[in-house]
């Protein structure tokens, strides 16, 4: 399916970065249906930048308009300040939505939410909750004025949501909600912090990989003191990665045919094997044994402690 001219019919705003977007389709024609879970890849001026879609309730089959929240980082790319310049009748064009988060909504659930990583995980628990399984969601932030829709979360789950703030003594305690995980799914949505704190507890909690699941909300971020390292395929050829470029970047700069998705370190597709060298893993998708091995690397993300990385590609 190719590009869908869309307009922007709402703006709210809910927190001083964060503001809500309803887009329809130019036309007025209803828009490709979606999964809990889906986000949608809006074009702004540098580039695409993808927002997961928001709805409270059972997605329509024939959804009207797609709801997003934006986080204005005003020290990003500058995608988040475009999202946040536009208004009410400003055209913009985007994809049609793709899961890479799929809920199970036959089990019960427990979802874990840091900052506006909540997104995706508002239509996954309506889902669940539609579906009359039990499920509890604890959404974390630094503070509830800055998070984005704490009080409809608790008009629409009562005793379900769950608010945690640093600021307070609401603090999440991530042993007790690991604990209270029992048979139910995990869904976990935010920051590589958090991501990393909750999957690593519930490895130790001994709760099976198959019922952890995960979202990286942030991009991937460029370190004061990355350096140039290289990088060896198959057939002896030999590339640099400056600072700034993914190992991904370059090899596709140059022809070389690899296979990826999230290009934020939480899919696991573009893994490849390590065959000499180490890796400096930058990714959440492998266990801390995984990384200490390190004979695989997330090459979207991950770069090199070593001089030279010889890959198998
Ligand atoms: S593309 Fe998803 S982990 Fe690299």
């Amino acid at each position: 399916m190719g590009k869908i001219s869309g307009v922007v019919v709402e703006v709210t705003k809910l927190t001083d970065r964060i503001s809500s977007l309803t887009i329809a389709a130019t036309d007025g024609v209803p828009l490709p249906s979606w999964q809990p879970g889906a986000h949608v890849e809006f074009d702004v001026t540098d580039g695409a930048r993808a927002y997961s879609l928001v709805s409270f309730d059972p997605v329509p089959k024939l959804p009207t308009s797609y709801q997003i929240a934006v986080q204005r980082e005003d020290k990003g790319q500058g995608g988040s300040v475009a999202m946040h310049s536009l208004t009410v009748g400003d055209a913009i064009s985007f994809g049609p939505p793709k899961n890479d988060f799929p809920v199970n909504s036959d089990a019960p659930a427990v979802f874990v939410a840091g900052g506006i990583g909540v997104t995706p995980l508002i239509s996954m628990a309506a889902a669940v909750r539609a579906a009359g399984q039990e499920f509890a969601f604890h959404y974390s932030g630094r503070s509830a004025g800055a998070m984005a829709y704490p009080a409809t979360l608790f008009e629409q789950w009562g005793d379900a949501f769950h608010l945690h703030c640093d600021d307070s003594e609401t603090a999440l305690d991530l042993n007790a909600l690991v604990a209270s995980v029992g048979d139910a799914h995990l869904y976990v949505c935010g920051p590589r912090g958090l991501l990393d704190a909750v999957r690593g507890k519930a490895e130790v909690a001994n709760i099976p990989t198959e019922r952890v699941h995960f979202e990286l909300f942030e991009a991937a971020s460029v370190q004061v003191d990355d350096a140039a390292f290289e990088v060896q395929i198959n057939d002896g050829s030999v590339f640099t990665i400056p600072p700034g470029k993914s190992i991904i970047d370059v090899l596709e700069e140059n022809d070389v045919d690899v296979m990826y998705d999230c290009q934020r370190g939480d899919c696991g597709i573009c893994q490849c094997d390590v065959l000499e060298g180490t890796p400096d893993h930058r990714d959440v998708v492998l266990s801390q044994a995984e990384r200490d091995a390190g004979d695989v690397i997330q090459i979207c993300v991950s770069r090199a402690k070593s001089a030279r990385l010889v890959l198998d590609i």
